[in-house]
């Protein structure tokens, strides 16, 4: 009798072990584990013990198991190391000493470690699970491959576990894969890619360990149990705040090789507090077990935070930081790192049930305290006028704690003044007697406590989902490119930017506190500089602002950020001006991605800027439905309109789509903007017109060989561009021209080697379009960044 079959028996006739989780119906028979990196850190500290757990916990299932510790060095040297960290792990307190023990010698005879470096080796491991199977006359139920090896090395690996070692049909492939997925989001694509074309999308399950944790993996119950309370509060109308923290004590000392590239916010908040976050926002699944809809439900949510700028996040990096990379990444003394080991970051979602709604998302190295939770704090609209200790003067929150901190173990609380969450099920226990601490601001004894029945090790808990085939604690393909579409854009914002340093643990003291204002982050104790006499009599950063001359008309140049500002203050001075004389202010908006910054900008900055006499009128459209993401008013729309309170009748996209036809001569879409302009402008004289110039000096939908004369008196054209899509309407150089006031917008280095031509050549307009802007009797003022202007 062979050793598998023998151990099956002796196993079957075993006691229960601990943990009972409900398997989901599978086939039973052999399974083959293979970590990958099976003597690195992470199996050593978390993937043997989650497999001994699994182990321990499907003895009496049915099912027979063998345990392999792959890595590249040779198996005389590294069988020994896997050993030593095979007899290193442990039963739960409820199983006997020899029980434990004989489990243990079970779990050692079933593993071994095997060479995993050439697809030889991929080839001879599949060769020994197949003979095996032969052998023994056994039926397999799967594979399980567990990747706890640099990302780099995914990729390959994949693609030889799809060319040698799947199983046998009617078995599974279950592939593990531990973050970091990718750098950003073209990094998480090709990523993404090369793994899709070894491995099918259900055979990849991507970890996040936080969705392991007990607390976190409670957060949907929880909702769903207690829905009946939390339907009423769960909105912009009751909730202050949310804050999801995770505070740690220790340095990233040995890490750094792989931290100085990531940081905190891809090391943490990309993944783990956005996880949370998704699942404190998320529209509720009507089945919570339902994979579909938990990925549908998270991936809408993320996808409707609104984008994350620099003015959404405050970084910081502890003091010893740099020294550590500097000795662990050899470098010199005078090496710089801007690398964040804290960053806190405001989120807004934009959608009704939240709008306002701040979240925040936090987390630091080198802190006072190690503690994690997520705290849904509630507004509490009562004064109370004396006795500031009664209950219903306190904080009304529910904080999701992760762990350590004050109370030191997982629980869900939620304060004595909200109410009293419902028990469901055997697993989680209310806690009655507290030791004397508070959390966050309230003593534990003010709130109800939940905390699990029996603690589990997050890493344990998603062994046994995967071995389960139970897919929804784990990251999609889908999820995790929104995550990074989110993060991207802020990591590139961030990339030159200079960190807080703090001195680390208790002596940061008020260092890194924060403050919200509006939609914006800022370091509660930065130095405002207001000195109106530096400014000239504009916005607060003028002094960094720089004016002169181009091209004969007015210049503005500043850093990008500092430059928008400026130009936003200066469209809302003309727009209040124009109100004032006339009682309505006509604006021209052109599309393309330089003004986007401008519209975020208006849109989180200028509470009171006149929208409401406000008429938005399209510079220039692209011949797309208006629904389309190519389109310029869908741009304008999402980035701008949705935020600003401006009346419907007021907002004129060009008719580009008349007839269910697009752009047609004879449907005569420009003749009705038109006559829409001189029926509603003033001499068809917009107050304000912002334009935009190409690579090749277009500007507005007027591309170089435009016949500018053949346009005449017209206002409104249809045009030819070189790029898709090809068709355009646009206002022409008459339109333009009118205008009271004109802006053009040109940022970044990759305008600068037209922003150069532009300031040699005489005008020619159907050469170079912009040339053409004259304003008759309005004025011209180019607002350019350092980058285009200086490269
Ligand atoms: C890991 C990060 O994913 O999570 C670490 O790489 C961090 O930097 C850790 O310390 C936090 O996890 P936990 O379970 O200790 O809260």
């Amino acid at each position: 009798m062979s050793v598998t079959v023998l151990l099956l028996l002796l196993t079957l006739c075993a006691q229960g072990g601990y943990g009972e989780e409900k398997e989901e119906a599978q086939r039973p028979g052999h399974v083959s584990v293979v970590i990958v990196g099976g003597t690195g850190d992470l199996a050593k500290k978390y993937l043997w013990q989650g497999f001994f757990h699994l182990y321990v916990n499907q003895v009496s299932s049915g099912n027979t198991f063998s345990f392999y510790g792959g890595g590249l060095s040779p198996a005389d040297t590294a069988t020994p190391l896997l050993f030593e960290i095979l007899k290193a792990v442990s039963c739960s307190k409820d199983i006997s000493q020899e029980r434990c023990a004989l489990l243990k010698e079970q779990f050692l005879r079933l593993s071994q470690y095997r060479q995993l470096k050439t697809l030889e080796d991929y080839q001879d491991l599949a060769k020994h699970i197949e003979k095996q199977l032969q052998e023994e006359g056994m039926t397999e139920a799967g594979r399980l491959f567990y990747l706890s090896v640099p990302a780099f090395a995914y990729a390959d690996i994949a693609d030889k576990i799809n060319g040698s070692c799947r199983p046998t049909s009617g078995a599974w492939l279950r592939v593990v894969l531990e973050k970091p997925f990718g750098h950003d989001l073209r990094s998480a694509q090709v990523l993404a890619s090369q793994l899709v074309s070894s491995l099918k999308d259900e055979e990849m399950y991507r970890i996040d360990h936080y969705l392991g944790k007990q607390v976190v993996a409670k957060i949907l119950p929880f909702r769903a149990e207690n829905k009946k309370f939390l339907d009423p509060i769960w909105n912009k109308h009751h909730i202050e705040r949310v804050e999801i923290v995770l505070k740690e004590t220790l340095d990233v000392k040995g890490r750094i090789p792989f931290y100085d590239q990531y940081g905190v916010i891809r090391d943490v908040l990309q993944n783990h507090l956005t996880e949370v976050m998704t699942l404190l926002t998320m529209r509720l699944p009507m089945n919570l077990s339902s994979n579909e809809e938990v990925t549908q439900n998270k991936l809408r949510v993320i996808s409707s935070i609104l984008p994350l700028g620099k003015n959404q996040a405050v970084i910081g990096q502890y003091q010893a930081y740099k020294s550590e990379v500097q000795q662990e990444l050899n470098k010199t003394k005078d090496h710089n790192t801007l690398t964040p080991t804290f960053a806190a970051v405001l989120a807004h979602i934009d959608e009704a049930q939240y709008e306002g709604v701040p979240i925040l998302l936090i987390s630091g190295k080198m802190l006072d305290e190690r503690v994690g939770y997520a705290r849904i704090l509630f507004k509490n609209d009562i004064f109370c006028l004396q006795s500031h200790n009664s209950v219903h003067c306190k904080p009304k929150q529910i904080v999701f704690y992760f762990g350590h901190g004050s109370l030191k173990y997982p629980a869900i609380l939620v304060s004595k003044n909200l109410f009293k969450p419902v028990l469901a099920d055997g697993e989680w226990k209310e806690v009655t007697e507290h030791a004397d601490v508070s959390v966050l601001g309230l003593p534990v004894s003010d709130y109800y406590v939940q905390t699990p029945t029996k603690e589990r090790e997050a890493y344990a808990e998603l062994i046994s989902h995967i071995f389960a085939g139970r897919k929804n604690s784990f990251i999609s393909t889908e999820n995790l490119l929104a995550s990074w579409d989110l993060w991207t854009p802020l990591l590139n914002g961030l990339s030159s930017s200079f960190p807080r340093i703090y001195p680390g643990g208790a002596d940061n003291g008020d260092m890194l506190d924060i403050r919200l204002k509006g939609k914006d982050i800022s370091y509660n104790s930065e130095v405002v500089i207001i000195n109106p006499d530096q400014m000239g009599g504009t916005s607060a950063n003028g002094f960094q602002v720089m004016q002169g001359k181009f091209r004969s008309d007015d210049m503005v140049s500043a850093w990008a950020e500092e430059l928008v500002e400026r130009l936003a203050a200066d469209m809302q001075e003309v727009a209040e001006a124009a109100v004032r004389e006339s009682g309505v202010f006509h604006l021209a908006l052109s599309g393309g991605s330089t003004p986007l910054a401008l519209f975020h900008r208006l849109a989180l900055h200028h509470f009171s800027f006149p929208w409401r006499d406000t008429h938005v009128w399209m510079v220039d459209e692209r011949c797309v439905p208006l629904s389309e993401l190519e389109s310029n008013f869908y741009t304008l729309h999402n980035h701008l309109l949705q935020h600003v309170r401006i009346p419907y009748f007021n907002i004129h996209p060009m008719p580009v789509h008349l007839n269910h036809r697009l752009c047609v001569e004879e449907d005569g879409g420009a003749q009705l903007y038109e006559k829409e302009v001189s029926s509603l402008v003033n001499g068809s004289s917009f107050h304000f017109v912002l334009l935009g110039v190409g690579y090749d000096s277009h500007t507005a939908s007027l591309f170089p060989g435009t016949k500018v004369d053949e346009l005449g008196e017209r206002l409104v054209a249809l045009t030819e561009s070189p790029d898709k899509p090809h068709q355009r309407m646009s206002l022409t150089f008459n339109a333009i021209n009118r205008a009271q006031r004109v802006a053009l917008l040109v940022m970044g280095k990759g305008k600068h080697e037209v922003i150069t031509q532009l300031s040699r050549v005489k005008d020619n307009p159907v050469k170079w379009p912009v040339t053409g802007v004259k304003p008759a009797n309005g004025k011209l003022v180019w607002y350019l960044d350092y980058d285009a202007l200086l490269g």
